[in-house]
C-alpha cells in the first residue's frame, strides 16, 4: 500500500482513541533511563505534545533519581536506598532539591518549549500543591523522606485551564517549611486521584513488571490489585518497583481507570498504549 495512504489510515484509527481521551486528564510519571538518554527523552516529549495538541490534557510528574545518584557520587557520597526510598539526609536533601526543581524540571520545560508547547515547571512547594509529612518506613527514620499529607489542585488547575502543561518535580514543604524529598511515584498516584484523571502512566527503564527482573520475557501484562501483596511477598516485586505498584492500586481505589506501567526506553510507548489496540508494559486492574 502507498505509504501515506498508510499513514493516513494510521491517524483514522487513532480517532476514537482522540475523541475518548479529549479534554481528559492524564497524568504520566516520567523516571528512569528514558529521562538520560537524549533522544528517548526527545521522543517523550514529542508524543506528550502530540497528545496535547489532539486536546488531551497532559501534567508530566518526573522523578530523577540517577541523576540525583550520580551528583551525589561527584561529590563524593555514597547514595543509600531502603525498600526502594532513598535515605535522604540534609546534604542529600539540599542536592535532590537542586537537581529535581532546578536541573530536570527546567530541561522538561524547555524541551516543551522548545516544541512550541506551553509548559510551566513547579515543584510541590509552588502554591503549596503538595503538603508533605514525615515519612517513617516501619518506624524507622530515614531523613527528610516525606510522604504526602495534602494536595492542593489550585494552581496545578489554573496552570491546566490556560493550556499549559505543569511539570511537577516530587519536592514538598511540611507545615514547619522543612523541605522534603518525596517519591515521584507517589505525587503522581496522589495528583492522578485529586485530579480525577482518566489516566496514569508509569514511564520507567524496565519492560513492566516482570516476573523475574534478570528476564525481559517475563512480562506479567495485567496485575490485579489484591494480587500485589503477593507479588511483594514473593520477593517478585522489589526496590523501585514497590512505590509504583502501590501506587497504582492506591489510584485504581480513588477512581482512576487506567493505570499503566510502560517502558519508557521503547519509543513512544505512550501513543502505542493510548492511541493503538496493541497493549504494552502492565496494566494495574480493580
Ligand atoms: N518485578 C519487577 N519488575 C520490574 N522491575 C523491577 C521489579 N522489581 C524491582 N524492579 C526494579 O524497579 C526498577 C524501576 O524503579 P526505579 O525507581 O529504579 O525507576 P523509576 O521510578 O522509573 O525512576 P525514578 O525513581 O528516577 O523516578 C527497575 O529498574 C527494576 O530494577
Ligand atoms: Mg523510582
Amino acid at each position: 500500500m502507498d505509504k501515506s495512504i498508510i499513514r493516513a489510515k494510521t491517524l483514522v484509527e487513532a480517532l476514537p482513541y482522540i475523541q475518548m481521551f479529549n479534554n481528559k486528564i492524564i497524568v504520566i510519571k516520567y523516571g528512569g533511563s528514558a529521562m538520560i538518554d537524549a533522544e528517548l527523552k526527545m521522543s517523550v516529549i514529542k508524543d506528550i505534545s502530540l497528545m496535547k495538541l489532539v486536546g488531551i490534557k497532559p501534567v508530566v510528574v518526573h522523578g530523577g533519581g540517577k541523576k540525583i545518584s550520580e551528583m551525589l557520587v561527584k561529590i563524593g557520597k555514597e547514595p543509600k536506598f531502603i525498600q526502594g526510598l532513598r535515605v535522604t539526609d540534609d546534604e542529600t536533601m539540599e542536592i535532590a532539591e537542586m537537581v529535581l526543581s532546578g536541573n530536570v524540571n527546567k530541561e522538561i520545560v524547555q524541551l516543551f518549549e522548545k516544541q512550541g508547547i506551553k509548559s510551566v515547571g513547579i515543584s510541590g512547594k509552588d502554591g503549596r500543591s503538595i503538603i508533605a509529612k514525615k515519612k517513617l518506613l516501619d518506624g524507622l527514620d530515614i531523613g527528610w523522606v516525606g510522604e504526602i499529607d495534602t494536595i492542593q489542585t489550585e494552581l496545578i488547575t489554573a496552570l491546566i485551564e490556560n493550556d499549559f502543561i505543569p511539570v511537577i518535580a516530587p519536592i514538598a514543604c511540611d507545615e514547619n517549611n522543612n523541605t522534603y524529598n518525596i517519591n515521584a511515584d507517589y505525587v503522581a498516584g496522589a495528583i492522578a486521584a485529586k485530579l480525577g484523571a482518566e489516566k496514569l502512566i508509569y514511564l520507567t527503564d524496565v519492560e513492566g513488571v516482570l516476573r523475574d527482573v534478570k528476564d525481559k520475557t517475563s512480562l506479567i501484562s495485567k496485575i490485579k490489585v489484591d494480587e500485589i501483596q503477593r507479588y511483594k511477598d514473593d520477593k517478585i516485586i522489589q526496590g523501585g518497583m514497590i512505590p509504583k505498584v502501590d501506587c497504582c492500586a492506591e489510584s485504581i481505589k480513588n477512581g482512576v481507570a487506567g493505570v499503566h506501567i510502560l517502558d519508557g526506553r521503547v519509543e513512544h510507548s505512550i501513543l502505542l498504549e493510548l492511541f493503538t489496540n496493541s497493549g504494552i508494559g502492565t496494566m494495574l486492574m480493580p
